[in-house]
């Protein structure tokens, strides 16, 4: 899978604000307990449209898939995931578009 990145984290052009999943960062949880988190898709929102939609998005720590969620197009440009933070987790979140594929953000998890 092929994941696509920003060429510059610090200052995102239009293109990329659309395709990065945009969430709080940090994420705050407590350690072991359930944290379900609103997760935009994109920072400016990205089509819905059936021809150009966000196809999943998925949460991963480090190389592991934690949870994934299939979107349908046409609803508004977010989903919500839940999961349960633990210590030392490296959280990733990815999106894949069915037309520009899979774009990639790396978050940080505050345990409180
Ligand atoms: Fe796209």
């Amino acid at each position: 899978m092929e994941i696509h990145q920003p060429k510059d984290p610090g200052f995102l052009n239009d293109f990329e604000k659309k395709h990065m999943p945009f969430v709080a960062d940090p994420l705050q949880g407590k350690d072991g307990q359930s944290l379900t988190v609103t997760v935009q898709l994109g920072e400016i929102p990205h089509p819905t449209m059936p021809e150009h939609y966000i196809q999943w998005l998925a949460l991963y720590d480090g190389e592991r898939e934690v949870t994934k969620i299939n979107i349908k197009p046409g609803g508004a440009p977010a989903a919500t995931l839940t999961f349960t933070p633990v210590s030392g987790m490296q959280p990733r979140l990815l999106a894949q578009c069915s037309i520009h594929g899979v774009w990639e953000r790396h978050l940080n998890l505050e345990i409180q």
